[in-house]
């Protein structure tokens, strides 16, 4: 097992992405903190790992992640219930759409400070107790639009680009620690966050259409990958920001213009 008697929190784990990578850590040997803001469905994951691992190595933790009060609390549950900290995977997220003239800022905060500040506040408290295992990971979640910018889509494009540039400038700072910190930017995957848009056969053939691969990606492409970056296989790999899009972010077709080919 890649992840035997490691410790690792995922945030945002009671759904889509962040169910996956849990599911899939603890398949590895991970221990886990499931912390969402929604206790059920944390509860869910957890439940999950019970039944599909068979073993008693996760538990779950309601918070917030973009509140500042919370990120000394989620660490301490998981030195508490596993008595270490290796692997830190900054998962939650919410979408964000409009321009910058369309939202208030009110909007703007509340998405920047899930999407970006939750980054900052739980490495804050994370990378210490990382520290005292002599080597870790911290993987943080960010998006294909934050290597590309998107349209009507401000804060989220903000935020996630803020996140690629973020997980960079962490590298530098903890390397000589042996802590990597590397983004993973997800393009279109089918999780609840745009299963209404999929809902839609309008909206899921231009999804396939306009990605190369030509099929939407899964939650476990994307935790096949957090498990490569968690595990002992990426030892030398740092401040990476890897698209797992299905070519989106590859290029673009303008240049044929309304004669564009499918
Ligand atoms: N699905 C995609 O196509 C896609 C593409 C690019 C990036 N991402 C990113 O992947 C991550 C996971 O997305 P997903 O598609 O699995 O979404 P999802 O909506 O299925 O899951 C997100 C989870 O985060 C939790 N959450 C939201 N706000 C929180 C908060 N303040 N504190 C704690 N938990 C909170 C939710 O309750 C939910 O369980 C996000 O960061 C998202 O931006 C997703």
């Amino acid at each position: 097992m890649k992840l035997n008697g490691k410790v690792a929190i995922v945030t945002g784990a009671g759904s889509g992405i962040g169910r996956a990578i849990s599911l899939t850590f603890a398949r590895e040997g991970a221990s886990l903190l499931v912390v969402d803001i929604n206790l059920e469905s944390a509860n869910e994951t957890t439940q999950l790992i019970k039944e599909s691992v068979k073993m008693d190595n996760a538990v779950s933790f309601q918070a917030d992640v973009a509140d500042p009060e919370n990120a000394e609390a989620i660490v301490k549950a998981a030195i508490e219930h596993f008595g270490q900290l290796d692997i830190l995977v900054n998962n939650a997220g919410v979408g964000g759409m409009g321009s910058v003239v369309d939202i208030d800022y009110a909007e703007w905060r509340r998405v920047t400070s899930i999407d970006m500040d939750s980054v900052y506040l739980l490495s804050n408290r994370a990378i210490p107790a990382i520290q005292k295992s002599g080597k870790g990971r911290i993987i943080n979640i960010a998006s294909a639009m934050g290597l590309i910018a998107h349209k009507a889509s401000a804060p989220y494009s903000a935020a996630k680009a803020a996140v690629v540039h973020l997980t960079r400038q962490m590298a530098l700072d903890f390397g000589e620690n042996q802590i990597t910190v590397n983004a993973i930017c997800p393009g279109i995957i089918h999780t609840p966050l745009i299963d209404p848009a999929v809902q839609m056969d309008i909206m899921r053939e231009w999804y396939i259409k306009k990605t190369p691969l030509k099929r939407l990606g899964k939650p476990e492409d994307v935790a096949n990958l957090a498990l490569f970056l968690a595990s002992d296989e990426s030892d030398f790999i740092t401040g990476a920001a890897i698209p797992i899009d299905g070519g989106i972010t590859s290029g673009t077709d303008v240049l044929h213009g309304p004669f564009a080919v499918s």
